[in-house]
């Protein structure tokens, strides 16, 4: 199974310009979960953060019982070994064939034959669903099968977390979606941790276990996916549908007053863009029939049902459904939520500016 990834007090400014601070959070081992968040708040530099690339100033990141921003430069490299990433950009080399591309990894950290690593290419290259395609070049196929040999990469050395940035941008609707059941099946087949970086409504919905997002240089909220999906936070109402009213502008941040002349115009009849209202929840997505089971989804119920006391009412409702559901409508017998209060993911509300009173799940 994959590791913990434990995020405490993290902060991380580049001279004088903050990007964000007093992070806390924790990837549950072996689950997938998501970092959202509008562009320009600082995912990917989080996400960079975590495999030692950039170093934030404060806090503490602990992984496998390791803080990397405290240990030596033979550790670091090390712990790096547990990580497989994909970045914003696939990063391939634009003179290998993918076959090469994939392979890179291996015969850069590994002493293994050609052989062992033709088995091991194939078997990514068919998990990813790119069978077939190992004689060709990067600039010969499309963005979306670049991704998925990216992913492919990622994926050679075994990793127990896996780092995915972006990994629907520049990918239709479609294509984001075989790319988001490809992420579930990974996880169903090799149990790692996985942390997606992305402001994709639709994979944000349907693909993480826990969900976060940062706004405003905070964390505004990191959870079982249930919480973020109904929150009342009007920065999280707001990115999930896709609105331009909220506090969410074109540059990022917004004045009260441009939100209420923008709130004048709605009122006035002007479409606000994105989806009106799309309230709830809907189903998670499910490995592809004839994957191993996904452990993650038994060991998050336990989980999220240790912690279920301390979540937000509507995010309660939520999971007492999806729990209804997986036991088979029979009413979700034998709740007990005499839990203790340790491991509670979520974090209450965003304190940031103009955000005082602010709860979520007051429905
Ligand atoms: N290496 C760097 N040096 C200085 N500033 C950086 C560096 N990397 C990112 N930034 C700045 O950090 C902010 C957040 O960037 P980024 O993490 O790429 O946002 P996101 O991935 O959420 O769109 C941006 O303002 C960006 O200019
Ligand atoms: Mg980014």
């Amino acid at each position: 199974m994959g590791v913990e990834v434990s995020v405490e007090g993290l902060t991380k400014s580049f001279g004088s310009q903050r990007i964000w601070q007093d992070v806390t959070l924790t990837l549950p081992a072996g689950e997938v979960s998501a970092l959202l968040g509008p562009s320009g708040t600082g995912k990917s530099v989080f996400l960079k953060s975590l495999i030692g690339l950039l170093r934030p100033e404060q806090g503490s990141i602990v992984i496998d019982g390791t803080n990397i921003l405290e240990c030596s430069s033979k550790e670091l490299y090390e712990i790096r070994k547990l990580f497989g990433v994909l970045f914003q950009d696939g990063a391939l080399f634009g003179s290998m064939n993918l076959f090469d591309n994939v392979a890179f990894p291996l015969r850069e950290h590994t002493k293994k034959s050609e052989s062992e690593i033709r088995k091991i290419v194939m078997e990514k290259m068919e998990l990813v669903g790119l069978l077939g395609a190992e004689d060709k070049l990067p600039g010969e196929i499309s963005g979306g099968m670049r991704k998925r040999a990216g992913l492919a990469r990622a994926l050679v050395l075994d990793p127990q977390i896996i780092l995915v940035d972006e990994p629907d941008s520049g990918l239709d609707p479609v294509r984001t979606t075989y790319i988001s059941q490809t992420l579930i099946d990974i996880n169903a087949e090799i149990d790692a941790t996985i942390l997606i970086v992305s402001h994709n409504i639709n994979l944000a919905r349907t693909v993480p276990d826990n969900i976060g997002m940062l706004f405003r240089r905070h964390l505004v909220m990191f959870g079982p996916r249930e919480v973020l999906l109904t929150s009342e936070e009007p920065v999280v109402k707001q990115f999930l549908n896709g609105t331009m009213i909220g506090p969410i502008g074109m540059s990022e941040e917004k004045d009260e007053a441009t939100m209420a002349q923008e709130q004048a115009m709605v009122d006035a009849g002007h479409h606000a863009g994105g989806v009106d209202d799309v309230e709830g929840i809907v189903p998670q997505m499910k490995a592809t029939p004839g994957m191993p089971f996904r452990q993650a989804v038994a060991r998050r119920q336990e989980r999220v049902r240790h912690i279920m006391h301390t979540l937000p009412e509507n995010a309660q409702i939520a999971i007492q459904d999806s729990l209804d559901e997986t036991s088979g409508g029979n009413g979700g017998g034998g709740y007990d939520y005499a839990y203790s209060q340790e491991d509670t993911q979520v974090i209450p509300a965003y304190r940031g500016e103009g955000y005082e009173n602010t709860t979520h799940g007051q429905g």
